[in-house]
């Protein structure tokens, strides 16, 4: 159903980012209610095992909210630098060009022991998916699954994340 409802959904955008690639944007099968359902019940299949979500900046934050909230659980957005108040725990983290940084809250969440699932839209290099490991497993999160809608031909984010830490990866469609 998730794979119907992206198909039906989602934009292709010709040559981009490069030419000859046919970018699927997402942002559409978010905005369809059947799109937005079908692909937070296929996540939130994922995540079962898991007692906390924790949504990656940007599109993460959509989706994760709407998956713990099928599941019963709660939801934490791990954000990019400098938006929340400290006290902080953070990571950098390379890119490309220059680097990142992510966050989540140091004080009033209780990571320790935590069956955490980890949701973003989209995996490319895997580089945003393993620095939000490393930074779980610095509160003493125990990550279970990571759920993702598309994971990018040509890029090898899956095997950086099982390289990172020993957890099952879920992903809905390849683009
Ligand atoms: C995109 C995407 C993932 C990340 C995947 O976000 O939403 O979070 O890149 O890339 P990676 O596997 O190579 O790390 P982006 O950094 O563009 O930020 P945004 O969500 O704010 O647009």
């Amino acid at each position: 159903r998730a794979r119907i409802a992206i198909e039906t959904h989602a934009r292709l955008v010709p040559d981009f980012p490069e030419p000859g690639v046919a970018f699927k944007d997402l942002t559409p099968v978010l905005a369809a209610a059947d799109g937005l359902d079908a692909l937070t019940a296929a996540l939130a299949d994922a995540c079962a095992g898991a007692d906390l979500i924790a949504g990656i900046d940007a599109r993460g934050f959509l989706l994760g909210g709407a998956i713990a909230h099928r599941l019963g659980i709660g939801v934490v957005a791990v954000r990019k630098g400098g938006k929340l108040p400290p006290p902080v725990i953070g990571v950098d983290y390379a890119l490309e060009y220059g680097s990142a940084r992510l966050e989540i809250p140091a004080s009033g969440i209780d990571f320790h022991g935590r069956r955490v699932a980890v949701v973003d839209d989209v995996l490319a290099t895997g580089g945003t998916i393993a620095a939000t490991l490393a930074l779980l497993a610095e509160v003493g999160a125990e990550v279970t699954d990571v759920a993702v809608v598309m994971e990018l031909d040509g890029f090898p984010g899956r095997d950086v994340i099982t390289a990172a830490a020993p957890v099952r990866v879920h992903t809905l469609c390849t683009g």
